[in-house]
């Protein structure tokens, strides 16, 4: 699906509304993801030793941050290019991180409906199809460049 420059536009206020707000937005990203896949705890570092999902911790806050901003950079590169272009060295990281942890296509499905609907929470009324449509893009083909990463390394 390509992406209108409207789309862009969209995305890049939701990414500026998430912003606003780190340390709540990652945690309602993790929580989501806690509640459709509690087995997944186990596999971030900064969760596997607490009963509880972390307040106030960096990593947990760095990864939700990357999740929401990769995504967001994908639908930039992928209006002005048309198609993701994240650094070769970066994608080839990203997808050994993943493979290594064991991420599954399920995993990249439960995140991407964790995302849309933290994002969704986020900016409340300004919620739009074509707001969600945008992001959906940009994380499917953010996560099949990984997912092809994942599939190189293997
Ligand atoms: C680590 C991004 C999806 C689980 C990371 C890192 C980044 C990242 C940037 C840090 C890499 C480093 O250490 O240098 C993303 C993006 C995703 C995605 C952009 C989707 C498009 C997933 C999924 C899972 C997952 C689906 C599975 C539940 C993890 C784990 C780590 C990690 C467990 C290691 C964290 C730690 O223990 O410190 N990811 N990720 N990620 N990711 Fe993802």
């Amino acid at each position: 699906m390509a992406l209108t420059e409207k789309q862009e536009v969209l995305v890049k206020e939701s990414w500026e509304i998430l912003q606003q707000n780190v340390p709540e937005y990652s945690i309602r990203l993790f929580m989501r993801i806690m509640e459709v896949a509690p087995e997944a705890k186990n596999m971030f570092s900064f969760l596997r030793d607490s009963d509880e999902i972390p307040q106030n911790n960096p990593k947990l806050q760095a990864h939700a941050m990357k999740v929401f901003k990769l995504t967001c950079e994908s639908v930039i590169q992928l209006r002005e290019h048309g198609a993701v272009a994240i650094e070769g060295s970066t994608m080839k990281h990203l997808g050994s991180v993943h493979l290594k942890i064991g991420a599954t296509d399920r995993h990249f499905d439960m995140v991407r409906d964790a995302l849309l609907r933290t994002i969704e929470e986020a900016v409340g009324e300004k919620w739009s199809e074509e707001m969600e449509g945008a992001w959906g893009v940009g994380y499917d083909q953010l996560a099949a460049a990984i997912q092809a990463e994942m599939k190189d390394d293997a």
